[in-house]
């Protein structure tokens, strides 16, 4: 299959390319690249020995997108691209709103007038907000506290309406939960251009000596330990289960929801522990004041995945920090100024 992967150079999209172009798809990417670097697909054609056909392109650029269609014969969609960071999101909503969700309307009108309609959607846990049971089921109510969230939620929703006007669209509104780890190469990975938000490329930067300590934020919680637990999926897991999405669209699927995670959950701490046996370097850190927006656990039940798509998450904690490590070892300023 030709598949289109918007957001394809940044960290999920990048590992999911390299799963696809192992099941011998042809990869298309477009990505304006305002969060990543053209040397994510070059490593991803060494990796791979494969060819991805790349357009620097915003999603909102509705003729370029038209273009693109007009060129490569898509059979599918995955859509990754978007902004991602919650505390961002809270500062510039507009920012968020306007780049996710006009993003998304461009995209989908493009593929409707190209009569492209299979489409596999980055979603987030987050639409849950603090779920009042763990582990989560899709049936758990969707109230994301912050504009990140909320642009997951609304397009979602917009999505559900595409299907409902036309029942021919057959959507997957695949639900992430804590994606962390890198390809076993150690040549691609996450890269957050500034200090990162989130605990696994956090840690990364303590281990390698980019950062000096971790702050850990809170340890009150009402958690084994005191600090937040979270369902944490090794990319390359998270990778193949848009193969597995995919498959279940060329059956006609219809609209679809699955969460995408592990069904466990780890504390902050017990990331640390696993962090420091798979570098073998300290990891220093201070507990500190609780993160606003900060819910105190939240894991997956993955189960309907596991049914419908034939998909389960492999890999554990230890060979997601061994991959981490692998990666920002290698990489210690990660993608650096090439591309
Ligand atoms: P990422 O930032 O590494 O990748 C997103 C890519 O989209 C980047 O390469 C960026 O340059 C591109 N992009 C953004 N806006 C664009 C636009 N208007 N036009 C073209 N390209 C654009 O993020 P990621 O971690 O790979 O996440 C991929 C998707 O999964 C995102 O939609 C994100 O919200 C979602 N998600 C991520 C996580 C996570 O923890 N990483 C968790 C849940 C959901
Ligand atoms: C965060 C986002 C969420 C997003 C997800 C994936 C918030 C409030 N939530 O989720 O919307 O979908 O990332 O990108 O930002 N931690 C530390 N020290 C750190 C960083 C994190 O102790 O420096 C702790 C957090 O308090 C949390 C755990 O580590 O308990 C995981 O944090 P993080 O990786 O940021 O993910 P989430 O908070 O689950």
């Amino acid at each position: 299959m030709n598949i289109l992967l918007t957001g394809g150079a940044g960290y999920i999209g990048s590992h999911t390319c390299v799963v696809l172009l192992e099941k011998e798809h042809h990869v298309i990417v477009v990505d304006n690249l305002c969060n990543s670097k053209f040397e994510a697909i070059k490593r991803v054609e060494a990796i791979t020995g494969k060819k991805v056909i790349f357009y620097q392109e915003d999603l909102r650029n509705t003729p370029g997108m038209d273009a693109i269609f007009r060129n490569n014969a898509i059979n599918a969609v995955i859509h990754f691209a978007g902004l991602k960071s919650v505390a961002e999101s809270v500062a510039r909503p507009l920012d968020y709103y306007g780049n996710n969700i006009n993003g998304t309307l461009s995209l989908c009108s493009v593929m409707a007038a190209h009569g492209v309609k299979n489409l596999v959607f980055s979603s987030s846990a987050t639409v849950y907000g603090d779920p009042e049971v763990v582990p989560a089921d899709e049936t758990a109510p969707v109230r994301p506290f912050n504009p990140y969230g909320r642009s997951k939620l609304f397009i979602e929703e917009i999505l559900t309406d595409l299907h409902h006007s036309d029942l021919s669209w057959n959507i997957a509104l695949l639900r992430y939960f804590n994606p962390v780890g890198a390809h076993p190469s150690g040549r691609i990975g996450e890269d957050p251009s500034d200090i990162p938000n989130n605990l696994m490329p956090y840690i990364a930067r303590v281990a390698v000596g980019r950062l000096s300590e971790l702050n850990v934020y809170g340890d009150d919680y009402d958690t084994p330990d005191g600090t937040g637990v979270r369902d944490y999926i090794h990319v390359m897991d998270l990778a193949e289960g848009h193969l597995k999405a995919l498959e279940k669209l060329a059956t006609n699927s219809g609209l679809v929801t699955y969460n995408l995670g592990t069904g466990k959950g780890f504390s902050v701490l017990e990331m640390v522990a696993a962090f420091k046996r798979a570098s073998g370097k300290p990891i220093p850190y201070k507990i500190v004041g609780r993160r606003p927006g900060d819910v105190a656990t939240c894991y997956a039940n993955p189960s309907l995945a596991g049914r419908e798509l034939c998909w389960t998450a492999r890999r554990g904690i230890d060979e997601m920090c061994a991959d981490a490590w692998q990666w920002q070892s290698m990489n210690p300023g990660g993608y650096g100024e090439t591309g």
